[in-house]
C-alpha cells in the first residue's frame, strides 16, 4: 500500500499549535508521557495474553527501551506490548481519544501563559512529543497481525500513514528532535529525567548507549517495595500515572498484611475531583486496580466474573484491615 496523508482532527491541530510554541519550562515530561503510554501498551498486552497466550509470540519479557542516537540527533522510545495497527495510528494519534486531553482543549483561553500552565496540569500524552520534536515517527505492529505500519508527522496538520515490512511488535516512537533539545540525546540527562518521573514504571526501562544496556529504573512493582524506600514523589508519579490524575494525592496508605492471607494495599484519596468524574467515558479508566488485576491494569473494560468477584472479596479484606488501621 501506498502512503496516505491525513488531516489531524481540527482540536488536534490547534492543540499541536500551542505545543510546538509553547514555552512550557518542563518539556522533559514528554518523556514521561511515552514511557507512560509504552507501559500501558506492555500491560495491555500482558492482560490479554492471559486468555489468549499466542498473542504474546512467545515473549513476555516486557520492557521499555530508550536509545539516543547523536548522529542522526533522534531518540527512540521502544516497547514490545500490543502495538497499533492502521485504523489505531489513525484514531489515537489522530484524534483526541483521550478524556484528559479533550479536557486540556475545553480549558484553552487564548492566553498563553494560563494556557500553558494546563499543559502541566491535564498533560497532552502523546501530542507533548512535539514540544521538542520536528519529526515524529511511529513504527508499530499490533500483537496478532503480521502487517506492520510506519504513521509519521511534523505535527503542522498532517500525517502520513504507509506499510512496513519487517515490523516488530509493539511500538517505536522516534523522536527527532529540534535544534537545541540535544539534551535528550545525553545518557545522564535520560537517566535522570526516568528516575524523577517513571521511576515507578513496574517493568524494566533500558538505556541502550552505544553497544551498553543499562536498566534505568528501579523495575519492581511500586507496591511490593518497603514504604521507608518510597520517596513522597515516587508515591505522586505512581498515582498520577495509574490514576490518570494531576492533582497531588490528599492521603496514601501503604500496607502489607502477613498470615494467613497475605496482602499488600495502597489507597490514595485524591485532593480534587477528577474533572470527568461523570463521564461516561470515565468507565474504560476504572478497571484499572492492582486488585483486580495483580499484574497491572488495562482500558478493556471487560473483567472476568469470578476474578472480579475474587478482587471484590480482597478488597472488603483491604477495606476491614484500612479500618481497622484507621482506627
Ligand atoms: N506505545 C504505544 N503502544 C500502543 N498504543 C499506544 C502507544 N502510545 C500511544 N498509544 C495509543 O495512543 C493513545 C493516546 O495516547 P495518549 O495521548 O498518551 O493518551 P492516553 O495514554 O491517556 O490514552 C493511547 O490511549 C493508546 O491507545
Ligand atoms: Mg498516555
Amino acid at each position: 500500500m501506498t502512503q496516505e496523508t491525513r488531516s489531524f482532527q481540527a482540536e488536534v491541530s490547534r492543540l499541536l499549535e500551542i505545543v510546538a510554541h509553547s514555552l512550557y519550562s518542563e518539556k522533559e515530561i514528554f518523556l514521561r508521557e511515552l514511557i507512560s503510554n509504552a507501559s500501558d501498551a506492555c500491560d495491555r498486552l500482558r492482560y490479554a495474553a492471559l486468555t489468549e497466550p499466542a498473542l504474546a509470540e512467545g515473549d513476555t519479557e516486557y520492557r521499555v527501551t530508550l536509545i539516543p542516537d547523536k548522529a542522526a540527533r533522534t531518540l527512540t522510545i521502544g516497547d514490545n506490548g500490543i502495538g497499533m495497527n492502521r485504523e489505531e495510528l489513525i484514531d489515537n494519534l489522530g484524534t483526541i481519544a483521550r478524556s484528559g486531553t479533550a479536557a486540556f482543549v475545553s480549558q484553552l483561553s487564548g492566553d498563553a501563559r494560563r494556557d500553558m500552565s494546563l499543559i502541566g496540569q491535564f498533560g497532552v500524552g502523546f501530542y507533548s512529543a512535539f514540544m521538542v520534536a520536528e519529526q515524529v515517527e511511529v513504527l508499530s505492529r499490533k500483537a496478532g497481525e503480521s502487517q506492520g505500519w510506519r504513521w509519521m508527522s511534523d505535527g503542522k496538520g498532517e500525517f502520513t500513514v504507509e506499510a512496513l515490512p519487517d515490523a516488530a511488535r509493539g511500538a517505536k516512537i522516534i523522536v527527532r528532535l529540534r535544534e537545541g533539545e540535544d539534551e535528550y540525546l545525553d545518557p545522564a540527562r535520560l537517566r535522570q529525567i526516568v528516575k524523577t518521573y517513571s521511576d515507578h514504571i513496574g517493568l524494566p526501562i533500558i538505556l541502550k548507549d552505544g553497544g551498553k544496556e543499562e536498566t534505568i529504573n528501579t523495575a519492581s512493582a511500586l507496591w511490593t517495595r518497603p514504604r521507608s524506600e518510597i520517596t513522597a514523589d515516587q508515591y505522586k508519579e505512581f498515582y498520577h500515572h495509574v490514576g490518570h490524575s494531576f492533582d497531588d494525592p490528599w492521603l496514601t496508605l501503604h500496607n502489607k498484611a502477613e498470615g494467613v492471607l497475605e496482602y499488600t494495599s495502597l489507597l490514595f484519596v485524591p485532593s480534587t475531583k477528577p474533572f470527568d468524574l461523570f463521564d461516561p467515558e470515565r468507565t474504560q479508566h476504572q478497571p484499572r486496580d492492582a486488585a483486580i488485576q495483580p499484574h497491572g491494569r488495562t482500558n478493556s473494560p471487560a473483567i472476568d466474573k469470578a476474578n472480579f468477584e475474587r478482587a471484590c472479596e480482597k478488597s472488603r479484606r483491604g477495606s476491614r484491615r484500612i479500618r481497622q488501621i484507621l482506627g
